[in-house]
């Protein structure tokens, strides 16, 4: 496929989409650049039914592996690219299905709710997921009242102060949101004493406890609308601030910490964008044993929201 190289590397990338026939998807995290050539940004929840209702014939994710591979899952016939095949979640990778199994052995009673950041593998071996965005309604949905949640220690302690039910976690982390502290939230209040304090639920305990808000990326970009904030100490990985300030030119976004950075988010770039368009490649697939059990566990959770 030929593109004029007298266009911008944009509007390579929206040729070339049309010609391919595809949909590009992007993360809240995602460079600015890269979230400024989407069809649709959103949190993982938001970007999972829109792979399941799109009718595009390719997917461009801009994302990490999980979140290519949730589009894999859901979408059988369509080609799933990801711009960068090592733009993977650190916190996905710290359970595997083997780990999870003997864990399963030790807790035989309890329901296994896998956080969406996980493996194809992981999922299918576990009984329903959820998103930052749905996690205390799925949980509460589950009609078992010993749950095993994994792998997100935080999100599953965050889940447990809003339920009864008898919870059991695994000590997976994210590296990016355990950067952002309790310290520094109380330095920036101080100096923002009108700022809402508003955190995504992967956040430590303690800064959890300092919030006015905690909220899925896609909760904080809707919290920011709200005609009553005017300043928001922002409690996430920093490439949410891009789409803050571009919806809400007018109110202050202040990130709890600079450091708060997901390298493997910040791996996609425009270039990689149009190269994997002309490549068709990277692909993420997932076998199709593995691939109808993780459905069904995704399928559930898409059911009850
Ligand atoms: P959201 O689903 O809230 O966008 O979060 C995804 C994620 O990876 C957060 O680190
Ligand atoms: Fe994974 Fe954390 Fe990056 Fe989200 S921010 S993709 S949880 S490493």
């Amino acid at each position: 496929m030929t593109i004029a190289k007298d266009l911008s590397l944009e509007e390579r990338i929206l040729k070339l989409k049309e010609e391919r026939n595809a949909v590009i998807l992007v993360h809240n995290y995602q460079l600015g650049e890269v979230q400024d050539i989407a069809d649709f940004i959103g949190d993982s929840l938001g970007l999972s039914q829109n792979a399941a209702k799109t009718k595009a014939d390719v997917i461009v994710f801009c994302g990490v592996h999980f979140m290519a591979e949730t589009a894999a899952i859901l979408c059988p016939n369509m080609t799933v690219l990801l711009p960068d095949h090592h733009a993977g979640c650190p916190m996905a990778n710290m359970i595997n299905a083997e780990q999870l199994r003997q864990k399963k052995k030790e807790l035989p009673n309890a329901s296994v709710v896998c956080y969406i950041n996980s493996t194809a593998e992981v999922k299918a071996e576990s009984d329903i997921c959820c998103t930052s965005a749905n996690a205390v309604k799925v949980v509460e949905s589950v009609a078992n009242d010993e749950i095993l949640f994994i792998p997100d220690q935080y999100l599953g302690h965050y889940i447990s102060t809003k339920t009864n039910k008898k919870m059991h976690f695994w000590p997976g982390y994210c590296p990016t949101h355990a950067r952002i502290r309790d310290r520094d939230i109380i330095r920036l209040k101080q100096e923002y004493p009108k700022a809402k304090v508003v955190v995504h639920p992967e956040c430590r305990p303690e800064v959890i406890a300092l919030a006015d808000e905690v909220a899925s990326t896609g909760g904080i970009i809707r919290y920011a609308r709200r005609e009553d904030v005017r300043e928001m100490i922002v409690g996430t990985e920093i490439g949410i601030i891009h789409r803050l300030k571009k919806e809400n030119p007018d109110k202050k976004f202040i990130p709890v910490s600079e450091q708060a950075v997901c390298p493997n988010m910040k791996l996609i770039t425009l270039e990689k964008v149009l190269w994997s368009l002309e490549e068709m490649a990277p692909v993420v697939t997932v076998p199709k044993g593995i691939r109808l059990r993780a459905k069904a566990t995704v399928d559930k959770m898409l059911t009850i929201v």
